[in-house]
């Protein structure tokens, strides 16, 4: 009696996996996404996943992999799995390098090669800062420089980053490593205010197309060859071989010349591929 009243109540966040249901989380989430998820990570998923708790009904996380694994809640409950377990962090103008570099040397390379609309891709765009740090850098040399034109594709695996991506509303705070006259042109109160949040302006949102798109799939149906690849700060989160594979299938969609940007801590380091560097984790694709 005693014991059970100085028990410590149960609370969601006494509630484990189980290591054999950790062990099968982990094993799907590689095979789907190719996120690695070490022991190490344990805490942060099952803190994540209890957010998936009330939404699919379960008591328990453990009951909550029973109900994934059921098989026939496979389908959307793995996409929604996936969007749990991403780390979405992100920013516009992250890493400014690459932006000086854009606008030093490869976007005057491209407009001397008479290249008339820059096709560029943000390969794992979050929830939106890079894409759109991407437009407000092509808009504005193109109109400087009376061109070239640009279309953005920005894709992610995460469907929740998407919809935040596609309505392209922020809190003020994030914009504000945009430099004051891009943030005069592009950025703009949205109809409804709420307080403290900034919408891109409508002409940049329709310069991006915005998809699903899981880096491991085995093609990537992205249309013609692009000038310009963004795939930052995701390799990370992969295995070396699945790293070599997904650049090697960037690389089948960049065009000759074409540039691939890689996030500050990743590399393509012996994967003997045909990429030349040419700025801090920057790499120009060789003719053939
Ligand atoms: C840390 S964010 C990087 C965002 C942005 N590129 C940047 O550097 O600021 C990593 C993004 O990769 C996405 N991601 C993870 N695995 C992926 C996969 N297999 N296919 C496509 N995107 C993936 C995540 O959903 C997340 O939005």
């Amino acid at each position: 009696m005693i014991a059970a009243a100085y028990a410590p109540s149960w609370s969601p966040h006494h509630d484990r996996l189980s290591a054999r249901n950790f062990t099968r989380l982990a094993d799907f989430v590689y095979e789907q996404a190719g996120i690695k998820l070490p022991d190490a990570k344990k805490t942060m998923v099952e803190g994540r996943l209890r957010r998936r708790l009330q939404a699919t009904g379960a008591d328990t996380l453990d009951a909550y992999c029973e109900h994934l694994f059921s098989g026939k809640n496979v389908g959307l409950e793995a996409r929604l799995l996936i969007n749990a377990v991403t780390t979405n962090k992100t920013d516009f103008f992250r890493e400014p390098a690459h932006f000086d570099f854009l606008v030093r040397t490869a976007l005057p390379a491209l407009a001397a090669k008479h290249v008339r609309t820059v096709r560029a891709w943000s390969a794992a765009c979050s929830t939106g800062p890079e894409p759109y740090t991407l437009a407000m850098v092509l808009d504005d040399y193109a109109r400087q420089h009376g061109g070239p034109d640009f279309g953005i594709l920005a894709t992610d695996i995460d469907t929740d980053v998407l919809a935040t991506a596609r309505a392209g509303i922020y809190p003020a705070d994030l914009l504000h490593p945009v430099p004051p006259a891009l943030h005069r042109a592009y950025v703009s109160l949205p109809r409804n205010p709420r307080r403290g949040e900034v919408r891109i302006v409508p002409r940049l949102r329709s310069a991006i197309g915005f998809a699903r798109l899981n880096l491991m799939d085995n093609a990537y149906p992205v249309g013609e060859p692009m000038h310009l690849i963004f795939c930052r700060n995701v390799l990370i989160y992969f295995d070396k071989p699945t790293q070599r594979s997904v650049v090697a299938r960037l690389l089948d969609c960049l065009a000759p010349e074409g540039y691939l940007f890689l996030g500050h801590s990743e590399s393509i380091q012996g994967m003997d591929l045909p990429l030349v560097p040419v700025g801090s984790t920057i790499f120009q694709r060789r003719l053939p």
